[in-house]
């Protein structure tokens, strides 16, 4: 894990750069980063000037981090994540998060796109995550414990804000839709899953299944942080339906649900 100092120094350099603190943390999806478009009076710090921050392999957008206003609450956005199949290690993947942490964020919001596990879900769905289940086979956790970080055995037994969810249903309610709310298994990927493990893992409670987020959370709860969880579900997963599967279908989902779910992250931003 990397240390305390070093996201101190992560975290002194981004404060150099901003005169807010942030109170919420977001980390966006594939295709959702756009919802930095939102943020008012943005500083955007490129995470290559991050002292520690990994060198992005992001698709889409070089990565980097936008502070500002959005809903009128002082926010920190990671636009571009870092996901383990791009061969991140889970502690660089949870750095951010640590870092986030360090510059007044209580809160963090993680969405992502995943796959329909259980049989009643459609794409396009949106799903609260109640909880997860690691099958990353990693935990950014371990290595020696740093106690100014979080303490060496973390409680997991709320790792997904209740109080956050229940906020999260009422905001989709006034806005007129209503929200899943399922178990999220993380795999390594980066291939998509077999229909053999589809099913292995809906034996096994899950509801969805994704290649992030999980390492992200850990260290947020290390950290002492709320955090809600929102998936999209971008597509059904292999062997539900008679069909290959594809990032476009991925892409393709996001985009058409992409107002609605940007609509509900801005909309709770402000009782979170
Ligand atoms: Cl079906 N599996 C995984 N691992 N990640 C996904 C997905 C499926 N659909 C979107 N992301």
């Amino acid at each position: 894990m990397l240390n305390a100092a070093q996201v101190r120094e992560a975290a002194e350099y981004i404060l150099g750069k901003i005169s807010l603190k942030p109170e919420v943390g977001l980390i966006m999806g594939s295709g959702l980063g756009i919802l930095g478009d939102y943020i008012e009076d943005a500083v955007v710090i490129p995470y290559e000037d991050i002292p520690h921050f990994p060198a992005s392999t992001v698709e889409g957008h070089a990565g980097e981090l936008m502070i500002g206003t959005l809903s009128g609450r002082p926010v920190v956005l990671m636009r571009g994540r870092f996901h383990m199949y791009e061969g991140y290690g889970p502690e660089l993947t949870a750095f951010p998060v640590r870092v986030m942490k360090a510059i007044g964020a209580s809160k963090l919001i993680v969405t992502n796109a995943a796959g329909g596990v259980n049989t009643g879900y459609s794409p396009g769905d949106l799903m609260l995550i109640s909880d997860h289940i690691n099958f990353q086979g990693r935990n950014p956790l371990v290595g020696p414990n740093d106690n100014e970080l979080g303490v060496r055995f973390p409680d997991m037994s709320q790792p997904y804000s209740k109080r956050l969810r229940e906020l999260a249903a009422n905001v989709a309610r006034e806005q007129g839709f209503s929200l899943r709310e399922g178990v999220y298994l993380a795999v390594l990927g980066p291939s998509y899953e077999t229909p053999a493990e589809i099913r292995m893992m809906r034996v096994l409670g899950a509801d969805a299944v994704g290649m992030s987020t999980v390492a992200e959370v850990i260290a947020a709860n290390h950290s002492g942080m709320e955090v809600l969880g929102i998936s999209c579900i971008s597509n059904m997963a292999s062997g539900i339906l008679d069909q290959p599967l594809s990032h476009g279908e991925v892409m393709e989902t996001t985009e058409r649900v992409k107002t609605r779910f940007l609509g509900l992250v801005t909309g709770l931003i402000p009782s979170v």
